[in-house]
């Protein structure tokens, strides 16, 4: 099997996290445990994760011009991901998140910084990318004027568009029908859709238009295809989780880097990578590489062969 290309088309920040053993309330000030900074951003870690997935990796996206930028493009190239989509954005901050983890849950605060000064014609610029891509992969911590023609190039290179719809927004029936694969968690597929909150979870992915691969965390992971009303269940591994921060990225970086295997499969890699990445504090320090991946679905009971790309 030849390397899967992946264009990622995404956020980068510079995450600022800290660990205590519960989350303040509103007007109180807390002692807090430990202190980190991380490389990620949505883009950034789905990024890494693919990366280290053995995908090859090309990542669009906007830094500041300052020292946080120039660490985050030093770090992704240091993952072995194409930084020459990246523009720094003069005058500007790079995006920054403040993070609390406490009991393995996250509370997460972006500031977009640059992220926010990406433009179409940088995406535009990266039509060569996007044409070699197996799989175009978008998030919405950018301007939606930038996924849109993230979608829009997929659309005119026939490539699989996969969009992770977080944070969460309602999004246009034409950009969901530009969609080849939704990747929400259950909050923002009812985002997405602008449907009330208690709709039921088959009847929500039913809703959409294309096909929705419906992330829920300790329950695992659901698949329906576009058109159909057959909800497929991936359960989740179980293992001890530290920090759940970039479970998400990495689930969805697995499902584009292991979609060509099909939704089954692709679903079963995603979940397992998702496992094993909130094992490790921050978003990409506990993202899998190939090997251990699949060191560890060949280690589950009943398991006949392991992972490929
Ligand atoms: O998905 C996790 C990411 O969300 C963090 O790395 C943080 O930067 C925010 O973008």
């Amino acid at each position: 099997m030849s390397v899967r290309k992946i264009a990622v088309v995404g956020s980068l920040n510079l995450d600022l996290l800290t660990e205590a053993e519960r989350f303040p309330l509103p007007g109180e000030t807390i002692t807090g445990q430990r202190f980190g900074r991380f490389m990620g951003g949505k883009g950034a870690n789905q990024a890494v994760a693919a990366a280290r997935l053995g995908a090859e990796v090309v990542l669009v996206g906007a830094v500041g011009d300052d020292d946080f930028g120039r660490q985050m493009q030093a770090a992704l190239g240091a993952e072995g991901v194409d930084t020459r989509g990246l523009r720094v954005v003069a005058g500007q901050t790079s995006g920054l998140a403040s993070i609390t983890v406490a009991g393995a849950e996250n509370q997460i605060i972006v500031v977009p910084g640059a992220n926010h000064a990406l433009t179409p014609a940088d995406v535009e610029a990266r039509a060569d990318d996007i044409a070699r891509a197996d799989v175009v992969l978008v998030q919405l911590e950018i301007p939606i004027d930038c996924v849109w023609a993230a979608a829009e190039m997929a659309r005119h290179y026939r490539k699989p568009l996969m969009l992770n719809p977080a944070p969460a927004h309602r999004l246009p029936e034409a950009l969901l029908r530009a969609t080849t694969l939704l990747t929400p968690n259950a909050h923002e597929l009812v985002a997405s859709l602008g449907l009330p909150a208690e709709t039921p979870l088959a009847e929500l992915c039913a809703a959409a238009p294309c096909a929705v691969a419906l992330s829920r965390g300790v329950e695992g992971a659901y698949y329906r295809a576009a058109g159909s009303h057959d909800l497929q269940h991936q359960p989740a591994f179980a293992v001890t989780a530290v920090d759940s921060t970039g479970a998400g990225d990495t689930f969805n970086a697995a499902l584009a880097v292991y979609w060509h295997l099909g939704p089954t499969q692709a679903l079963r890699h995603a979940c397992a990578a998702a496992a094993l990445s909130v094992t490790r504090t921050g978003a990409q320090s506990g993202m899998p590489h190939a090997a251990e991946l699949a060191a560890f679905l060949r280690s589950l009971p009943g398991t006949l062969s392991g992972s490929r790309i």
